[in-house]
Formats: structure tokens, C-alpha cells, sequence
């Protein structure tokens, strides 16, 4: 068995990355930033033994997914627990004020991107009869906060996305299941703000945030539970943040 990690190089797919390695399943990890990924490999290699497989892919290339999973078949069709993590937020504007580009870079990447990569999973799942697909959506995809927009609209998406896997698979053996944190300390918010540290930092001051580690621990369990057993969704926040409005608790969602 091996598992699949989609932005496998920074924040909770790399977490996700190190807690399976860590429990002896071999990896194949993706994301862009490619040389993360190696040096991410090697280190788990040297520590775990496992066999660990990078590919430079940006999850919004369909020919590119497509064509890796054809180029190497016998990985692929040997991944039993596909995780869904790459993601991104960019901006934090009203919707009257959003940019079109931050919009088509979100729904892009956080449902075609989930979509063309699961797509290519499920032939060789079904034909095993055996499979587990974890989305990381979010506390935004079952709750909207003001400017969270279309941010919140593609997590709400993977929310779908994943019931809809659920029924469309029932009978096949494959598992399912939506792991939705709340605000967690990783490169999100550097991502969101383009960069801009005293932003970034300023989501997290003061707070005790949930770290990456929670999240990969979270991932961990429902895929150890035994095949008959399906955590459909798991929803985790911080202590400190009890809902994800922000006005009412002076807490950021995510
Ligand atoms: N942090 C939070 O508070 C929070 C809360 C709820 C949900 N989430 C969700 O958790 C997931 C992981 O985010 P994170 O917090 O760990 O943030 P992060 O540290 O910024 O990691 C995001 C990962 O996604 C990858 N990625 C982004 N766009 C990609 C693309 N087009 N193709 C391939 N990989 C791509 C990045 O890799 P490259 O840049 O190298 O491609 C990176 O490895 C996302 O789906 C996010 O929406 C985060």
C-alpha cells in the first residue's frame, strides 16, 4: 500500500507526509516546489526506510496528471489512500472588490485540481475494491465568514465533492472521508497575503492555532481505522477559536 499526498511540500500535506512515513507506508508526493519534495524524500527515506516517489505537478494541469499516471502506472495503481490537500486561499477582499484571478486560481486548484487528480485514482480503487480519498476542506466549507467568498464557495465545493464520492462509490469498498480544520499555523496565510509577514503573522498573534501535526494526526486515524469503519467528516478548530466568525470572538477563521 502507498499513499498519495497532494501539496505534499509545505504545512499539513508535508506533516501528512511525515506521519505516514513514520508508520511505515511508502509515499507519493506532489506539488510544485519540487525540490522540497526530494529533500523531504531523502529525509524520510533515512529515517523511515520507506519508498518515497516525487513529482513536480501542479494540480491544475489535467494533461500533466493525466500523463503522469500513465508514464507510471504501477505507482499509481499501487496507492490505496489518496490525500487531497493542496489548497489555497489568495486575498481577503469583499466580493465586490475581489480579483478574478485570485477567484479562478481558488476554485481551480481546490476543486478542478481535486477533481483531476482523483479521477485518475479511481479505475485501479474500484477494480481493487478497496480505497480511502481524504479531502482536506475546511471550517470555511461548511460555514461562510465575510470576505471568505469564494474561498468559502470552493471549500464548500470539496464539502460536495466528498458526499457526492460517498454516494457515487457506494458498493465499491472505497472510503471517503472530509477532514475540515479551522485556522492552522502553516504557510497559508503567507500564501493568502501574497507574502506580506506582518499579515500572516498578525492572523495567528496571540492565539494558540493548530499546527499541521493535529491536522496529519486527524488524517492518520481515519485511515487506521478498520475497512469497515468510515470517518465521513471531521470538523477541528482550535480551543481558542469556538466558530469561525470573526466578529463575534475577535478570532480569524480559515
Ligand atoms: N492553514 C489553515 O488555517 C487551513 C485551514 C483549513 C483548511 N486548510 C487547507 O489545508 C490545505 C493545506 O494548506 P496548508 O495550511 O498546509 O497551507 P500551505 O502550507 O500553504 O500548503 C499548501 C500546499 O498546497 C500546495 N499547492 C498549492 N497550490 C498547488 C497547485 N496548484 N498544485 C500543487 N500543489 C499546490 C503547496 O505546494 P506548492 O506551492 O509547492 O505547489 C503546498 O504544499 C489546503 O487545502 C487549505 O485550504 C488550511
Amino acid at each position: 500500500m502507498s499513499v498519495f499526498i497532494s501539496g505534499a511540500s509545505s504545512g499539513i500535506g508535508e506533516a501528512c507526509a511525515r506521519s505516514f512515513a513514520a508508520a511505515h507506508q511508502d509515499l507519493v508526493l506532489v506539488a510544485r516546489r519540487e525540490v522540497r519534495l526530494q529533500e523531504l524524500a531523502q529525509e524520510l527515506r533515512t529515517q523511515f526506510g520507506v519508498k518515497v516517489h516525487t513529482f513536480g505537478l501542479d494540480v491544475r494541469d489535467r494533461a500533466k496528471i493525466e500523463a503522469l499516471a500513465a508514464a507510471h502506472a504501477e505507482i499509481f495503481e499501487g496507492v490505496d489512500v489518496l490525500v487531497n490537500n493542496a489548497g489555497l486561499a489568495k486575498g481577503r477582499d469583499v466580493i465586490q472588490n475581489g480579483k478574478p484571478e485570485d477567484w479562478d486560481l481558488m476554485i481551480d486548484t481546490n476543486l478542478k485540481g481535486l477533481l483531476y487528480v482523483t479521477r485518475v485514482f479511481l479505475p485501479s480503487m474500484i477494480k481493487k475494491k478497496r480505497g480511502h480519498i481524504v479531502n482536506i476542506g475546511s471550517v470555511a466549507g461548511q460555514w461562510v465568514y465575510q470576505s471568505g467568498n469564494v474561498y468559502c464557495a470552493s471549500k464548500f465545493g470539496v464539502k460536495a465533492l466528498s458526499e457526492s464520492l460517498r454516494y457515487d462509490l457506494h458498493g465499491s469498498g472505497i472510503r471517503v472521508t472530509e477532514v475540515s480544520p479551522g485556522m492552522v499555523k502553516t504557510e497559508f496565510s503567507q500564501v493568502r497575503f501574497e507574502g506580506d509577514q506582518e499579515k500572516a503573522d498578525a492572523v495567528y498573534a496571540g492565539k494558540t492555532p493548530l499546527t499541521a501535526q493535529d491536522i496529519a494526526d486527524t488524517v492518520l486515524w481515519c485511515v487506521q481505522r478498520p475497512a469497515h469503519v468510515n470517518i465521513q467528516e471531521v470538523v477541528i478548530f482550535p480551543t481558542e477559536q469556538p466558530s469561525i466568525h470573526p466578529t463575534a470572538f475577535g478570532v480569524r477563521p480559515d
